[in-house]
């Protein structure tokens, strides 16, 4: 059977994630480890998912190291002083476990009471991150930040260094916690081309799934528009690599190579219209998992859309368990 779980399952698609929330903000929500828990799990009451991802966020380990970010809804994170400098750069120090401590307490919770379902821990890639600290909030064309990349490589690569040691910081104590697999959010990656990639971006990248390693906990490898760079990210060091919807999984396997399993990647829209719709394109999505060989885990190609009907979730957990037993 061909295991399946959703990013974003958890959130506003959900009535009860809208009720735990209130008028709660996403960051304190975050720092209180019952919420924590409690929204982690209520996608699992609801759907026969694999696999619970902690709720949490990217921006979550940067705040515990003293960052001013915050969220704003329906915006996304948004930093009070945005890093543009070397002197800026002393605003960033690793992440130890007793950064977090809340996030350890939900973990060792969560693994509790989920029992055999593995629990997925993340953080955000440096390059994603680097983005959102350097343009100060959300960005279309993430002009400062490859101003600095292309302008200031030195700074830039201290940067990335000081985020993949953020990253490690903040992923070890997971793992350390229980966590039983780890996803690394690279969301905007897409942006940067091959060659730029292999140069400015993948050694940081590369480093962290290097420390994770003897951690033997599989490690997932996500971004969007990444076709491009797909064999480059197969090289980066994670098991698996999660792939969007602009690209099949058979040619995405190929481009990735040997040895690595696939994750996704229905269009997140597609949930939108008719089950029969639905339907057929999860199948496309199983048929051409299958075909990439090197294992496959269905998932969306990017996270679950807000309006998302939880009950069309349902139905496609089911169809994937079903069509794939049967295959
Ligand atoms: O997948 C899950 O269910 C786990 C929870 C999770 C959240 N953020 C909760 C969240 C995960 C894995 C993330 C990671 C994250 N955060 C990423 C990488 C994943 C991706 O989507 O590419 C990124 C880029 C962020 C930054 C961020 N945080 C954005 C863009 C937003 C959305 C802004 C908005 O309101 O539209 C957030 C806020 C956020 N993180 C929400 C949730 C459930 C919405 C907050 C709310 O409920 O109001």
């Amino acid at each position: 059977m061909t295991p399946v779980w959703f990013m974003r399952q958890a959130g506003r698609s959900l009535p009860e994630y809208r009720q735990a929330r209130g008028s709660i903000g996403m960051l304190e929500a975050c720092a209180r480890p019952e919420l924590v828990t409690e929204i982690t799990l209520q996608p699992l009451r609801r759907y026969d998912v694999d696999a619970a991802i902690l709720f949490s966020d990217i921006v979550v380990p940067l705040r515990a190291v003293g960052v001013d970010v915050e969220i704003k809804p329906d915006v996304g994170p948004v930093v009070g002083q945005p890093l543009r400098s070397a002197a800026d750069l002393a605003r960033l120090r690793p992440l130890e476990p007793d950064d977090v401590p809340y996030i350890t307490a939900a973990v060792r919770e969560l693994v509790a009471w989920l029992g055999p379902t593995p629990l997925i821990g993340f953080a955000g890639a440096p390059f994603t991150l680097a983005s959102y600290l350097i343009e100060g909030g959300p960005s279309k064309n993430h002009e400062r930040t490859k101003a600095m990349m292309y302008g200031e490589p030195a700074l830039w690569h201290q940067l990335l260094d000081a985020l993949a040691d953020i990253a490690i910081g903040f992923l070890s104590a997971q793992v350390a916690a229980g966590a039983s697999a780890i996803q690394l959010f690279d969301s905007w990656v897409g942006v940067v081309g091959p060659d730029d990639y292999r140069e400015l971006v993948g050694p940081h990248t590369s480093k962290i799934f290097a420390a994770l390693e003897p951690t033997r906990v599989p490690r997932i490898h996500f971004g969007v528009g990444t076709g491009e760079l797909l064999g480059l990210l197969g090289e980066a060091g994670a098991d698996v690599v999660g792939v969007d919807w602009r690209i099949g999984l058979d040619e995405a396997s190929r481009r990735i190579g040997a040895g690595k399993a696939v994750q996704g990647n229905l269009d997140p829209a597609v949930l939108l219209a008719p089950w029969d719709v639905i339907e057929s394109r999860a199948r496309e999505v199983l048929r051409r998992g299958a075909a990439a060989g090197g294992g496959h885990i269905f998932n969306l190609g990017h996270g679950v859309l807000p309006g998302t009907d939880p009950g069309v979730l349902s139905r496609l957990v089911d169809l994937v368990h079903s069509a794939s037993a049967r295959a």
